[in-house]
């Protein structure tokens, strides 16, 4: 996994003594802002609450369980959730691909390589496809899950055995898991239960990444991760069990985001802060490495099927919230074309 310590040849000639050198990384790899972070563990924990999806159900408890969920997507924009229904040895089955397909060798994985010429899916090497903007530390498994009609399975593993079956039974959990959110947001800001639902809309697309961030060896010089914040509606991630590494950024400071096994980190994406009117926040968020450990996390992206259109929600606007964003089409689409200059994308369809 710690294929890190290749560096171009070019270089190697001109690097001092070995122990240095063992410190360096490739050059395209050096993030250039000023904010590539670190395990700092100076930084504080994000202080956002666990949300249980049980007792957002039950009559007894769903208001004061709504209002939490409401009060927190307002002000960071993500939280975690627990009790949300998917089995536990079903999350690490599906960790448990990831990681093995991570650890095949290099020709095996290419099998299944991006190509940018076609778009994001497949397979992408942090050192060797680092040819568009992001020269992030991070290797990524990037597969369009659904709808049916869209999926490129040239793209998907069949190494391990069981990686088609068990990452297609997860995207049909995730469909179900983001269709009751999407329920119970509209509740929480007592709208018509069906109002993101409905401008979501059917064949929506779902995109799983796998990500894996191999150990760094200068976790000062590079990120996982740069600062972005998601296009989705919602992104559900599935952190790695054992390493930390994902920071929430809110009023100029960075948070940590700890480990809760089992739980779901869900956060805004700029689509629902759109619909959403901006009471909702998508939150600029990042990944920093470790020089020790590896990390794997899997993200499901949920974005609204791209023939709808979508802007703020009946109820969102009144007199004392105008309306703040247009209506946009196909946000995905010009969401990677404003992220590749680094400017914030959402702000293209502010009014
Ligand atoms: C992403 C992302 C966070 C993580 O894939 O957009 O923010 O912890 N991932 O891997
Ligand atoms: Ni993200």
């Amino acid at each position: 996994m710690a294929k890190s310590s290749t560096s171009p040849s070019q270089e190697v000639e001109t690097l001092p003594p070995k122990k240095v050198q063992e410190k360096e990384i490739p050059q395209k790899m050096i993030y250039k802002g000023s904010d590539a972070g670190s395990l700092d563990t100076c930084l504080p924990l994000i202080d956002i609450p666990t949300i249980d999806f049980v007792l957002l159900t039950s009559p007894e408890s769903s208001a004061q369980e709504l209002e939490k969920l409401r009060s927190v997507l307002s002000s960071w924009g993500c939280f975690q959730a627990i009790n949300h229904g998917i089995e536990p040895a079903f999350l690490d089955k599906v960790k448990a691909v990831g990681r093995q397909f991570f650890a095949l060798p290099a020709e095996e994985k290419n099998k299944y390589a991006r190509d940018i010429a076609i778009g994001f899916e497949g397979y992408a090497n942090h050192i060797i496809n680092g040819e568009e903007q992001a020269f992030d530390w991070i290797d990524r498994l990037y597969l369009i899950t659904g709808p049916e009609d869209r999926k490129q399975l040239k793209f998907w593993p069949e190494n391990p055995e069981s990686f088609r079956k068990i990452l297609e039974e997860y995207n049909a959990k995730m469909v179900k898991l983001n269709e009751f959110l999407l329920k119970a947001i509209a509740l929480a800001l007592n709208l018509e239960e069906n109002c993101f639902l409905d401008m979501y809309g059917e064949e929506a697309t779902m995109i799983a990444v796998y990500n894996l961030y191999p150990p760094c060896p200068r976790p000062d010089l590079a990120i996982g991760l740069k600062p972005h914040a998601d296009g989705t509606a919602f992104t559900y991630l599935l952190q790695d069990k054992e390493v930390e590494g994902l920071q929430v950024l809110k009023d100029n400071q960075w948070y940590r985001v700890p480990v809760i096994p089992e739980a779901f980190v869900i956060n805004v994406g700029d689509q629902i802060e759109i619909m959403s009117n901006g009471i909702f926040k998508s939150p600029i968020h990042r990944v920093v490495t470790d020089s020790e450990r590896g990390r794997m996390s899997l993200a499901v992206f949920c974005l609204p099927n791209p023939n709808q259109e979508v802007g703020p929600v009946n109820g969102v606007v009144n007199e004392a919230r105008p309306r703040l964003y247009k209506t946009v089409k196909d946000y995905t689409s010009i969401f990677y074309s404003y992220f590749e200059k680094g400017t914030r994308p959402i702000e293209s369809a502010k009014i």
